[in-house]
This record gives C-alpha cells, structure tokens and sequence, in this order.
C-alpha cells in the first residue's frame, strides 16, 4: 500500500512537472519574443532618424561632424553604439564604445549596401549578446553606404532567466499543492471507501454478514459493491451446492437441487432451446411515483420454473400484466431476467382489455377453473369468452412458433388450464418440438367435465402435447377417462398413453412441491428464533393468546375458508376452556375480483370472521384476525413459524403448496399441520392430520387434537412429512418433467400395444 502511494506520488510529480515545465517554455518563449520585436521596432525608429540625419550631411557635403553627431546617440537604452561605412564596407564614423566591440563592418551591413535593404539580426559576439541593424545610406537615390545601429541584447536573456527562475518556484508551489489535495482527495473519497469495501467483503466471505446486509456507504464503488455481491451469492450458493453434493455422496442420497437440476436440464436439452409459457410472469414491472417497482407474484409456478430456465438460459412467454412493464422491454418484447443477475429471457404478451376479460377472468376463471375443482359453484360458459380463449391461445402460439422459428430443437413448456388448446397450435406447425403441458388444477371425473360446451376441442387441444402432466394419478386416470369418452383415440391404460390421428401423448403425475432449504442452525437455536420472532409478530399484531394457528390462502371459494372459520367457532364452543386462548391468523390474499364472485367472496369470509369473532371476543382477545392483504414470501415465512397449527381445508386443491411451505418453514419441527382430505397434497403428507373440510364437527376436533398434541408425536410428524418434501422436492419435480419430455420418442413409431377402448364421439 505504501508502495502504491509512493509510485502515485511519483507518477503525480512527474506528471504535473512536465505539463508546468511546457506551459513555462512556452511563456518565456512568447516573453523573449515580445522582448525582441520591441528592440527590433525600437532600433528601427532610431535606426531611421539616424540614416535620415547622415545622408542630409551626406548631400550638403557636411560629413566632419558626423562623428560628433552619432556620439549624441550612444548614451541611448541599452544602444551600443552606431557605426556609419562607406560603400565598400570600410568605416566612417563609429560611437567610441562600439568601436571597441566592431573590428571590421558586420556581414548584415555589407549586405544592406550590396542589396539596397535594411537587416535586422541578434548575433553574439565574443561575450556580448547583439541586436544589429543594418541601413543602406543613400546619396542622390545612389547607395553610398551603411549605417548599423547596435544594441545590446542581453537584458533579454537575463529576463528569460528570471522568468524561468520565476516559473520553476511557481511549479514546485503547484507540484506540492496539486500532490497534497490529490492525496487528501484519494484518502476521503477512494482510500477510505476502499478500507470499508475491504472489511465488508472479508466479513462476507468469513460468513459473517448476509450479502446485502450492512452494506456500508461505499460511495463512488457502489455500482462495484452489487457486482460483489451477486458474485459473494453465487459463490455461496456453488459454496453450500458442493457440500451438499459432497454430504449427499457421503450419505448415499440421491437427493435433487438446483445444481443438480441444472446439470439434469443442459444434459436432458442437447443444445437444444427451453419455452415456457404460462399467463402470469415471474417479474411484474410497476410505477411507483418516480420509481420503477419489480415485484415476484406469490406463486409456486416461478419458484418452481425459474431454476429450469436458468440452468438453460431459455425463453419464458407470458402476459406482461404490470403497468410499467412496456418499460422495460426492448423493441421484440423481451428482457433478461432475473433483474439483478439476469439469466434468462422473459417475453411479454400484451393482451386487449377486452382479451384479458373474455380468456382470463371469463373462459379460465369463470368457466374451468370452478369446472375442473367442484367445488359447488357453477361454472359460467359464455361463447363470447370461448371466441377469446381461442384467440389467446392462437396468439401465445404465434409468439411460440417465432421464439423456436429458427431453432432446432425446442422443448416448450405449457403452464396451466389457460391454455389447453396451445399444444395443439404448436405441433402443427412445429411436428419437430416436444411439448408438454402441466395442468396444476384438478381433472375432475368424465361427467363433471361434461357439463363443457367446448369439452371436445380442449381434449383435442391438449392431446396435441407429448406429454401431459398432472399432480397425481387420479387426476391423470379422470383425464383418459374423459379421452376416451369425448373423442376418436385409442386409450392405453397399461401405459397411460392415448393414440390420436397417429400421434402419442403419454399422462403422468408429477406432484409439484416446494424448496426445502435446509440450513446448519441447531434444532434447539432454530426453536429459540422462532420463539422470539413469533412473540415480536404476536405483538405486532396486537395478539396475546398463548395458541396460534395460521392459514394462508388466496381469497377463493376453492378454499374453504368459511368451512375453517366455522369449524374453528365450532372449536371454541366445544372446548371453551381454548377461549380468550386461541387466536387464528388467516392471510387472506384479494385474488380475481374483478369477478363478482370473489368480488362477493372477499365481502362474505370478512362477515363470517367478524359475526364469530363479535359472538367469542372479550377485552383485547378475539378468535380471528384476518389480514385482507398481499404478503411477502418472508413475512407469510414468519406466520408460519409462529403458529402452532396450520389449517388447509380446500375443498378440493390439485396440490395446495401452503401445506409444503408451512412444513418446510418449521425448521423448528414443530407444529402441526390440518390437512383437507381433498388436495393432491394430502397423498403424499401422510402423518398430517387429515379432514374432511364439510365435517365442521371433525375439523374442530383436529384443532384440539393438535393443540394438545404430545410434542414428541408433534416432531416426529413434521420430521417425517419433511423428509417426504425434502426428497420430493420442486428440483425433482422439474427434472422428472423434462426428462421425461426429452427423453419420449417423437416419431411415433412407439404405437400403442392393446386393445382399442373404442373412443367415443363428443358428447
Ligand atoms: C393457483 C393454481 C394455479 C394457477 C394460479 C393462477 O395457484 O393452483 O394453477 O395458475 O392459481 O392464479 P392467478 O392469480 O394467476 O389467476
């Protein structure tokens, strides 16, 4: 360090002096000149009146007092002398003290008689610097002779000393102070901020601060210090992957993580190009005043696709629905995300006002999404929102067909109910790509599906895919049993594929799950945090009741959110002894209500909570709070570690992920999860307590099953069920998809062995 500043030091010296040293020889040069031009016009002057003066003697034949008259002019500024020659150089008249000086007639002044012209040079001679001036002298328009006026010239040099002189001491006064401020400078604004940056960064890499946390004011390094920590993140996650990796090589395991996914992906593709498509975006843009907010919508789906188009850098297509999205994109739509270590490209999809009403609100929302999850309440099919959903799709599919036009091996995955027709549209026109398309809500059985207008072109539509994925297996046996019924294909059960018009789709489950990351805290240090944090949430809320219980929902009729409000109300009158003891938190997220009747639904569980809480309440106790808003990931983490049950009573679900989250947030394994009987979920989280959420009676009882619990039981529930999520994790969920996608044969030699199940017309 010391060395460097000795070495900028020295480069500043050398640096300032040279440009001082040029601006001052430029300057004394410019001095000198000026010094000389004057002695030039001033012999001149002289030089004139003179030569005037001696050729009027000259013509009035005058010439004996010439030499008396040249002495008048000796005792002049600086003038040496005047010499006067005649035409062959010889001598005249000379001023005393020039005689002296002057052996024989100056070249300039032979000159100025051989050529008739004045000349003017600064010679040295012996010691003395010169100015000469050189006249011819004329008598009757005749060169009769010359004239030469001498100054002395040194005065000018001894000035250009002075002012070099002048100038050095000026230059070291510059050199010291330009040094001085450049090093002060260097110290506050560079130097400190450095030292700062240098602890920070040993404090991340010793794993003594979180990336972001603490950063200090690194002033003009600031753009440097993200760079650092998005490289100190990633060099922590490859850091915490190799240990993994290793701990699982140790143990045996074959357990999936992102790693290993992405490894799985770039393998699986062969240099081939991943789509995803599905309606909501993983980044929604927004305005905020001035500033532009990015937001990650509270869905599994990114959780689940994001580490898929990471590791293979692909492409995900979706509605760009933030207000400020149009911001950000280039001129094809499209950016690289994630914002701050961007990987993979989001293409956003502008929809109509009238589009997003008739395709998302009405068709997916108002007609499948209460068709596919019977949960009592009636679907709405309207042919004008049937016209939309197929024109959405055809314009998602455009949007496909140009990302993959020029690449040769697309793999495309389709998200979601909102699009079953897209398989379909793309294989048409790209008989090369593998598609799949993951349908994440229920199938519900042949004569449910029925009731479909459009029941025949959705089959058709998705048996355009290559491979079908639903979370679990009665889903995907409801599925061929609806193929069979509705249209021409031949059904093999053996292998749960269907045959139509010479193409294969296969069906699986895949159950959708979350990340558990599991971390080094100790047991025991995990249920001291969580402690603390739940007693800081409790009494941020206003809470006081020694037993909590948590549900976290978007506000939808699926959920059954009225059926736990009552069963809980059911528990406080059954077991009263619980009154002024137990508190629910329902985290209710406002979801669709643009639709009247979540519009209506947000109204209706509001009531429902207020007529129980205004029948049990007393002083600063009462059984619900319910918290209408949108909450964070990490906040919605913390209500999950607070609470000592978790309530999932959908009515029906295809998975439900808040019961996976609620489980892989209780690192603590502690608490105890409800689970209704009806979600996809509740296949796999055995050791939940399962219910039926229309039994109000049982649910009640699973409350206080729960509350009083032996914790033993409690711990070695939640230790098994996070086992379960641990190695059914959302990594294996996307790996298994993809692999099984890229692996299935396309040419469709592969025919369905077995007996034709016939395959009904629509019905
Ligand atoms: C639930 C379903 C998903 C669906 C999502 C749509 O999470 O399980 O299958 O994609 O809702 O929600 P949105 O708010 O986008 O309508």
């Amino acid at each position: 360090m010391r060395l460097l500043s000795l070495r900028l030091i020295l480069s500043l010296i050398l640096g300032i002096t040279a440009v001082s040293l040029g601006f001052s020889y430029y300057e004394v040069l410019q001095e000198k000149r000026a010094l000389e031009k004057d002695l030039e016009r001033r012999s001149e002057v002289l030089g004139e009146s003179i030569a005037g003066t001696v050729e009027k003697a000259w013509e009035a034949g005058t010439t004996r007092t010439l030499q008396r008259q040249l002495q008048r002019y000796s005792k002049r500024d600086n003038l040496l002398g005047v010499a006067v020659y005649d035409q062959h150089g010889t001598p005249v008249a000379v001023t005393s003290e020039l005689g002296a000086i002057l052996k024989a007639a100056p070249g300039d002044v032979t000159k100025a008689i051989s050529e008739n012209h004045a000349e003017s040079s600064f010679v040295r001679l012996d010691r003395n610097r010169l100015h000469i001036l050189a006249l011819p002298l004329h008598k009757q328009d005749e060169v009769a002779g010359g004239l030469a006026v001498v100054h002395d010239a040194d005065y000018i040099h001894v000035q250009n000393l002075r002012t070099w002189r002048e100038a050095f001491l000026r230059m070291l006064v510059q050199v010291f102070l330009i040094v001085l401020i450049t090093l002060l400078i260097v110290r506050w604004r560079i130097a400190g901020p450095i030292a700062r940056a240098a602890q920070w960064m040993r404090a991340l890499r010793m794993g003594r601060l979180s990336s972001t946390q603490q950063m200090p004011d690194l002033d003009l390094f600031k753009p440097l210090a993200w760079e650092v920590v998005t490289l100190t993140e990633s060099l922590n996650q490859a850091r915490s992957a190799a240990e993994n990796e290793a701990r699982l090589r140790e143990s045996g395991e074959s357990m999936w993580t992102a790693d290993r996914l992405a490894v799985q992906i770039q393998t699986r593709l062969d240099g081939g190009r991943l789509i995803v498509v599905s309606n909501r975006e993983p980044y929604i843009h927004q305005r905020n005043g001035k500033s532009l907010d990015v937001s990650v919508p509270a869905s599994g789906l990114v959780t689940a696709l994001e580490p898929v188009l990471c590791a293979s850098n692909g492409t995900w297509i979706a509605h760009g629905s933030g207000d400020a999205d149009r911001e950000v994109v280039d001129s094809h739509d499209r950016l690289r995300v994630p914002p701050h270590d961007p990987r993979y490209t989001l293409r956003r999809l502008w929809l109509t006002k009238e589009e997003e009403e008739g395709y998302y609100y009405g068709f997916a929302n108002e007609g499948l999404w209460p068709l596919c999850h019977i949960a009592h309440t009636r679907p709405i099919f309207r042919a004008k929102d049937w016209e939309s959903y197929q024109e959405v799709n055809r314009k998602f599919a455009a949007a496909v067909l140009e990302e993959i036009a020029d690449v040769s091996k697309p793999v495309v995955l389709v998200q979601d109910y909102h699009f079953a027709l897209l398989p379909r549209m793309i294989k048409q026109k790209r008989p090369d790509a593998r598609v799949a398309i993951f349908w994440h809500i229920p199938w519900p059985n042949t004569e449910a599906f029925g009731i479909c207008p459009w029941q025949r072109q959705l089959v058709d539509g998705l048996l355009g895919a290559d491979l079908i994925g639903f979370h679990i297996q009665s889903h995907c046996n409801n599925f061929l049993q609806t193929v069979d019924r509705v249209v021409e294909s031949r059904v093999d059960w053996e292998h749960f594929a269907v045959l139509r018009q010479s193409h294969r789709t296969i069906v699986r489950p895949f159950p959708i799950s979350v990340d558990l990351a599991d971390d080094e805290t100790l047991e025991t240090d995990q249920y001291r945090l969580n402690y603390v944090e739940r007693s800081t949430l409790l009494h941020s809320l206003g809470v006081e009741a020694p037993f909590i219980g948590v549900g976290v929902d978007r506000v939808d009729y699926t959920k059954g959110i009225h059926e736990r409000f009552r069963a809980i109300e059911r528990f406080l009158e059954k077991y009263p002894k619980y009154q002024g003891k137990f508190t629910f938190l329902q985290i209710g997220a406002p979801s669709r209500t643009h639709i009247k009747r979540y519009h209506d639904l947000l109204a209706e569980v509001e009531a429902e909570a207020e007529r129980i809480n205004w029948r049990f309440q007393s002083g600063n106790w009462k059984p619900i709070l319910f918290l209408k808003r949108q909450h964070s990931h990490k906040e919605i983490d913390s209500y999950y570690r607070a609470a000592d049950l978790c309530l999932v009573t959908s009515l029906h679900d295809g998975m439900n992920l808040v019961a996976k989250e609620f489980l892989a947030a209780r690192r603590d394994e502690r608490g105890v999860l409800i689970l209704s009987q009806f979600t996809g979920a509740a296949r796999e989280l055995r050791d939940a307590l399962l219910i039926n959420p229309y039994d109000i009676d049982q649910t009640a009882e699973a409350i206080r099953v729960a509350l009083e619990m032996e914790p033993e039981e409690r711990q070695m529930r939640v230790h098994r069920m996070r086992k379960t999520i641990r190695e059914h994790n959302i990594f294996r969920w996307a790996g298994n998809l993809v692999t099984e996608l890229c692996e299935l044969r396309l040419d469709g030699g592969d025919r369905v062995p077995g007996k034709s199940r016939g395959g009904g017309v629509a019905a």
